[in-house]
């Protein structure tokens, strides 16, 4: 597994990291199992939320990470989703920071991301959130998720910590911060630009893009390999990973590696042969023909 610089926070995190949204309904054992697969392959990232499982995702995991590894271990959760709004308040982020560190049963969290745009979010009253996470050891870095320029450029204006990261949906078959920037001035759907160029504007500020549901299509509606609805991207991803000797799930990974933005993607499988296939993907380096060959059979078309 090879590293990639976390944004602007001085450490290296693995190409891949392992996503724990699903892992609640999984008892203590089976998640020890899962913590000890990833690691053994090199992936010592976790990410978790306050929310996951209603908590249960990082209780478990707690439980099941021993003490000894704590220290060998990147966990980085999220905080500011509640049911039916969203709250970046001070109140909200001490208070589900104090949380997520009794549920994990650790004394400090490595990331904090902030989950989804608040829009009433207060830059100041963030920063005064920040600050006292950095001081009182709490939390080491902070980025957020599923936002754009603008409203990082923002609430960056206001912090004294760095923005490292920004976590956003990102997979063969979810590609709108790539369709628009091929697609400039053009008069059709891929033209649009959703998301203010964030892709761009996370290169520029040297802010790591994590990439979640990297096998997902739709807003969760399922995945995508071994789907009969992509006929032509099953094929694809098989034809490239008989080549590489891998499965159509480690392209699909690698694809998303390739992109020269040193893109962090964060599985989410719970089965753990699936997890070690996919971890392979960071030994893969696409041509540039096989990546647009796979953004083709995607359904994209190339001006
Ligand atoms: N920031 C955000 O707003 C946000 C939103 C969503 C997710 N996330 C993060 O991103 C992580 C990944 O998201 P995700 O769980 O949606 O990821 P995903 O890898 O796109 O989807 C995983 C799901 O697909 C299933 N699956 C079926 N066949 C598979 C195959 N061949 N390979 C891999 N998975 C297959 C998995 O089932 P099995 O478990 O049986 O393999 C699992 O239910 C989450 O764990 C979470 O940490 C963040």
């Amino acid at each position: 597994m090879y590293s990639i610089n976390f944004g602007k926070s001085g450490i290296k995190v693995p190409a891949v990291a392992v996503g724990c949204m699903r892992i609640s309904d999984m008892s203590e054992k089976e998640v020890s199992a899962f913590i000890d697969t990833a690691l053994s392959l090199g992936a010592n990232f976790f990410d978790h939320a306050d929310i996951y499982g209603g908590g249960r995702s990082e209780t478990v995991f707690g439980k099941a990470m021993s003490s000894s590894l704590r220290d060998g271990i990147i966990i980085q959760t999220k905080c500011g989703i509640r049911r039916g709004f969203f709250d970046f308040s001070y109140e909200h982020i001490i208070n589900s920071v104090d949380g997520s560190l009794k549920r994990l049963g650790t004394e400090y969290i490595d990331v904090l991301l902030l989950h989804r745009p608040d829009a009433l979010m207060e830059p100041d009253e963030v920063a005064r959130a920040f600050e006292y996470l950095k001081t009182s050891g709490k939390v080491r870095h902070f980025g957020v998720s599923n936002q754009n320029p603008y409203q990082m450029q923002l609430l960056q204006n206001s912090l004294t910590v760095p923005i490292c990261a920004n976590q956003l949906q990102f997979s063969a078959m979810h590609t709108p911060m790539i369709q628009f920037g091929i697609n400039v001035n053009m008069q059709n759907e891929s033209g649009i630009n959703r998301d203010g160029g964030v892709l761009d504007f996370c290169r520029l500020n040297r802010i790591t893009v994590q990439a979640w549901s990297p096998m997902q299509y739709g807003y969760f509606e399922g995945c995508f390999v071994d789907n009969e609805k992509f006929p032509e991207l099953n094929e694809t991803l098989l034809k490239i990973g008989d080549k590489y000797g891998v499965s159509k799930s480690a392209i699909a990974i690698a694809w998303i590696l390739r992109h020269p933005a040193k893109i962090q993607a964060v599985t989410g499988t719970t089965n753990l042969a699936r997890l070690a296939d996919s971890l392979k993907a960071s030994e893969i380096m696409l041509s540039r023909e096989e990546w647009y060959e796979i953004y083709c059979a995607a359904g994209n078309v190339l001006p």
